[in-house]
């Protein structure tokens, strides 16, 4: 079978009173177009047409370099789904002969419902994807015979009033053969409430030439709910959310509170993980074995390994994390953060662009950016490395066993050679040699005020 698939998507989308289309707007951190479209690269379609309109061009832009390459056609007006799938047929392959029409704003169809679509549609007949809802205002309605056989689709604005008691639906997917799209979409008329040209109508098409009309339904409500306005995106989201939960705590993932965990990208976890409440995974996140993250955390793009703990609080962005670390609460990891294993990051410590070597600590109210920390170094309360002159960001390096006081400021570029203790207050202007202990805190000095001595003289 040589399949290709029709994206419809040149709607106005007027209820998402948005200044974009519909389809960039991201379910779980992913704009809706490529959600689908990483859902039906999976059934490998031979060619993919997406028809785009209404500030479409923005869509375009966005996608222009997707792979495998996507076919662009323009519907100028919108004169109905019928009406847009029709414009695509002079865009398909020689060799197609099935096509997969789907609806844009149906972001949530999983590959499997798609694949029982494909297998289920007998070579010569026409495939839907139906449902029953228990409220099926706004949808299409399925119209069967007595002996339950498909004859067509009526919109609910053509409905009748016994027509509109069917709960059965069109979800808006059809697995039609090229062959009858050419001979039918021609013969689509708008004279209906809408006047629009509608593709259901196929549906009566098919049944008059005898053609058989199988439907499929999907394993689950959501996969086939669509996006009008906020109000239903957000609830695709939270559906869309607890779908991954579920699978996530299948997979042996403890969710403290699987209504309280945002995912939004790709992320892989580790056996006898426990994440508490309010954690966000965004971007590519892979968490190891036995990490523990605590409440209101954010991750994106980060590998952290087994057996690290992230308290409370903690923003970990573009790092690595090597195994058995402590960080946080109140941690602060920006982009380019290499910790290796064993080390451990505190409160109100911020890290950037930076590598900490193993069993290196740096414990509380600290700025470390642009350094090369090394093994077992101490990095006491409130250091800071000073690395940005107001024109340019210079290096820090620290190396193994360094002790570095609290409240040193270390004035980049510069390197502290290994073993060194820096006193507590120190600025360093200059590198400092291995295995010295160096301050330059200024001395003690107690100087009584003249008056307040007078005073107690008396
Ligand atoms: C459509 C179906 C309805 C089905 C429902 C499922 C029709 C006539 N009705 O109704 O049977 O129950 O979906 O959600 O098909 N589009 C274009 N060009 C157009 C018109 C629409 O590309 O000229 C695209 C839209 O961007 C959208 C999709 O087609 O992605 C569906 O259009 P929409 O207007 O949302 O149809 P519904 O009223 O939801
Ligand atoms: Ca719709």
């Amino acid at each position: 079978m040589n399949l290709a698939v029709i994206m419809l998507a040149a709607g106005r989308g007027v209820r998402m009173r948005s200044a974009y289309p519909k389809l960039l707007h991201s379910i779980g951190g992913v704009p809706i177009l490529q959600r689908l479209l990483n859902t039906v690269n999976q059934i490998k379609p031979n060619q993919i047409v997406v028809i785009y309109g209404h500030r479409g061009e923005l869509l375009k832009e966005a996608f222009n370099s997707s792979q495998p390459p996507l076919v662009w056609v323009n519907q100028k007006e919108q004169l109905g789904t019928g009406h847009a799938a029709l414009q695509a047929l002079p865009w398909l392959n020689a060799e197609i002969d099935k096509v997969l029409i789907l609806y844009g704003d149906i972001p949530l169809i999983t590959v499997e419902t798609l694949k029982r679509l494909l297998q289920e549609t007998e070579k010569e007949a026409i495939g839907l994807i139906t449902t029953e809802l228990s409220d099926p205002t706004g949808f299409g309605r399925i119209v069967r015979n007595s002996e339950k056989k498909i004859l067509r689709i009526v919109e609910e604005k053509d409905a009748t009033t016994d027509e509109k008691c069917i709960k059965e639906i069109n979800t808006g997917f059809f697995l039609v053969s090229k062959q009858h799209l050419q001979s039918w979409l021609p013969k689509l008329s708008a004279q209906n409430v809408q006047q629009e040209y509608y593709l259901p109508d196929i549906v009566a098409m098919a049944n008059a030439e005898k053609i058989p009309i199988t439907s499929v339904s999907p394993s689950f409500a959501w996969e086939v709910m669509g996006v009008n306005d906020k109000i239903q995106l957000a609830k695709l989201e939270r559906l869309h959310q607890e779908a991954l939960a579920l699978r996530f705590m299948e997979q042996g993932v403890t969710l403290l509170d699987p209504a309280r965990f945002d995912v939004r990208g790709d992320v892989s976890i580790g056996k006898d993980v426990v994440i508490d409440v309010n954690v966000i995974l965004e971007g590519r996140v892979i968490l190891g074995n036995n990490v523990v993250i605590g409440p209101n955390v954010y991750i994106k793009d980060t590998v952290i390994q087994d057996g690290t703990r992230v308290f409370a609080n903690s923003v970990i962005e573009s790092a690595t994390i090597g195994a058995e670390c402590n960080i946080g609460p109140f941690a602060r990891i920006r982009p380019d953060t290499v910790l290796a294993g064993h080390v451990r990051v505190g409160n109100f410590v911020e890290i950037k662009n930076a590598t900490i070597n193993s069993e290196s600590k740096i414990n509380h109210l600290s700025y470390v950016g642009d350094a090369s920390v090394g093994q077992e170094v101490n990095i006491g309360a409130g250091t800071i490395t000073c690395n940005f002159d107001g024109k340019k960001k210079h290096k820090t390096i620290i190396q193994d066993h360094v002790s570095v006081g609290a409240g040193t400021q270390l004035i980049a570029p510069v390197t502290i050679g290994e073993n060194a203790i820096i006193g507590a207050g120190t600025t360093i202007t200059r590198d400092v040699p291995s295995h010295c202990l160096i301050h330059n805190r200024i001395e003690h000095r107690t100087v009584i005020k003249q008056t307040d001595a007078n005073e107690e003289l008396k």
